[in-house]
């Protein structure tokens, strides 16, 4: 757990950035841009967290963009099917095509769907309906009410469901989140550089996901840092 020191007013604020990545050309970097190490490590973690996954089922990856990280699970988890949801009509263009060049389109359904599709957790929502994996990449950062993600994760899931996310963390100060990009994007085009460094500001602090999960009655689930700007969330509902 990160240690805020005493002057927590000394930390940077948070920028929050436009939730829909549904610019074109943001949308054609985004999707032309090789994310395989990340993208790799983050299914490498998700097989090292749930080791004891069913040996099927029909998981959900929320915020899914061009489905990069769709299409690795697919590849990963081949007797699964998977659903990637996404409000951005550009970034899923990419990802259909990716889908359909895979031949993968009888196991990878991807929707437009704005996260959360309801403010408030059904009353009646029955377990028979719930995926029983939902994993997110890079999607929280984006949210500029952060439960969103968290009303979406009760919605879907169920007794038993796996949970696993990933995102940034916002770093302490605005000139990290520049030695980040010169560091990890320094070859990228700048519209992506642009991107991560508006991202990395954008992104919650790790006590800050604290509080959502709590708020959202999800504090049974675990957060550990698992790079220096990045964290994962996980647990079973
Ligand atoms: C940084 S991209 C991550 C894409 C993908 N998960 C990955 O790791 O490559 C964030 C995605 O979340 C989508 N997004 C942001 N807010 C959303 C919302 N409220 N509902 C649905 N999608 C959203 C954006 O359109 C964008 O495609």
């Amino acid at each position: 757990m990160m240690n805020l020191g005493s002057d927590a007013s000394a930390l940077l604020t948070r920028v929050p950035e436009p939730e829909l990545m549904d610019d074109d050309d943001q949308a054609r970097a985004y999707a032309e841009a090789d994310f395989a190490e990340p993208h790799n490590h983050f299914v490498q973690l998700l097989q090292e967290t749930f080791p004891q996954l069913p040996q099927s089922g029909n998981a959900l990856d929320l915020g899914c963009g061009p489905g990069d990280i769709t299409l690795r699970f697919a590849h990963a988890f081949p007797a699964w099917s998977v659903e990637g949801w996404d409000a951005s009509e550009a970034m899923l263009n990419y990802g259909y095509q990716a889908v359909e060049a895979a031949g993968l389109q009888d196991r990878i359904t991807l929707k437009k769907v704005y996260v959360p599709q309801s403010d408030t957790v059904s009353d009646t929502k029955s377990d028979t309906v719930s995926f029983p994996l939902i994993f997110s990449n890079s999607l929280l950062h984006h949210l500029a009410d952060p439960m969103a993600l968290w009303t979406e994760v009760k919605q879907q899931s169920g007794a038993g469901t796996a949970v696993f996310i990933m995102d940034l963390m916002r770093p302490t100060k605005r000139e990290t989140a520049r030695n980040f990009v010169d560091l990890y994007a320094q070859d990228e085009p700048e519209v992506l550089r642009k991107d991560f460094f508006n991202s990395l500001l954008a992104a919650y602090r790790v006590d800050e996901v604290k509080d959502q999960l709590v708020q959202a009655g999800l504090g049974g689930l675990q957060m550990r840092a698992v790079s220096d700007r990045h964290l994962i969330i996980w647990g079973q509902l």
